[in-house]
């Protein structure tokens, strides 16, 4: 299976590309690093990217950027970003990837437990997450030729909560994270965001 994982560089991506690969022929997908290049937040950058590619039985995109704040920060940044990256990202991979999706291939997303589980300073964040949650479950009633979509719902990973200094005993590391995002490709269901649990 040939299978396209955009932010297979980062910490979460690079697990995914690392299970895959025993089965798939996997590509590495970053902003600046990995096998091709692309920018989530140009449509073009993205169609250029399929372009190279060609027909795939898999796209996963675990990048999507995103800046914690308080909800009535004065600046937009927050918001700005992730409208642009963690939204319209996703969401023009999808618009524009399933044309080379081949017959019952699949598309999973990244999402965030914050959409359903509120924590402080997450507003733009949990915004973004949550019309995620809603493009997958609509995206799913429309696709054809058996395409499937879902989504992974990340909590903070291991790594990423040690690298921070915070309380990591509850949480996942990254290579147990990527074994949900290939639940997703092996399996047959659509429509779903998945929780990533212990
Ligand atoms: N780590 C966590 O605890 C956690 C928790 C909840 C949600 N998430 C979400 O899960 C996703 C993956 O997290 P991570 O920790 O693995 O992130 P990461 O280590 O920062 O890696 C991000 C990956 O996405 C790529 N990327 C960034 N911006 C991009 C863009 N505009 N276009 C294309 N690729 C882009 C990066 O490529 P380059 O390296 O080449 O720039 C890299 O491959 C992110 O959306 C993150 O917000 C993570």
């Amino acid at each position: 299976m040939k299978t396209v994982v955009i932010g297979g560089t980062g910490l979460v991506g690079t697990e995914i590309v690392k299970l895959l690969g025993q089965d798939h022929d996997v590509i590495a997908v970053g902003r600046t690093s990995g096998d091709l290049q692309v920018d989530i937040e140009s449509k073009d950058s993205i169609k250029a990217l399929f372009e190279k590619v060609g027909p795939v039985d898999a796209i996963v995109v675990a990048a999507g950027d995103g800046v914690m704040g308080r909800f009535d920060d004065e600046s937009d940044h927050a918001y700005d970003l992730a409208l642009k990256s963690k939204v319209m990202g996703q969401v023009n991979v999808v618009r524009v990837g399933h044309k080379y999706l081949k017959t019952g291939g699949s598309i999973t997303l990244t999402s965030g437990s914050v959409a359903k589980n509120p924590m402080p300073n997450t507003a733009a964040i949990a915004a973004g997450v949550g019309a995620i949650d809603a493009f997958v479950a609509t995206v799913a009633l429309e696709l054809e030729e058996e395409k499937r979509i879902n989504a992974i719902s990340l909590s903070l990973v291991k790594e990423s909560a040690e690298k921070f200094g915070m309380d990591s005993s509850g949480c996942v590391p990254a290579s147990d994270v990527s074994k949900h995002y290939q639940d997703c490709i092996t399996g047959s269901f659509s429509g779903q965001v998945r929780p990533v649990k212990n």
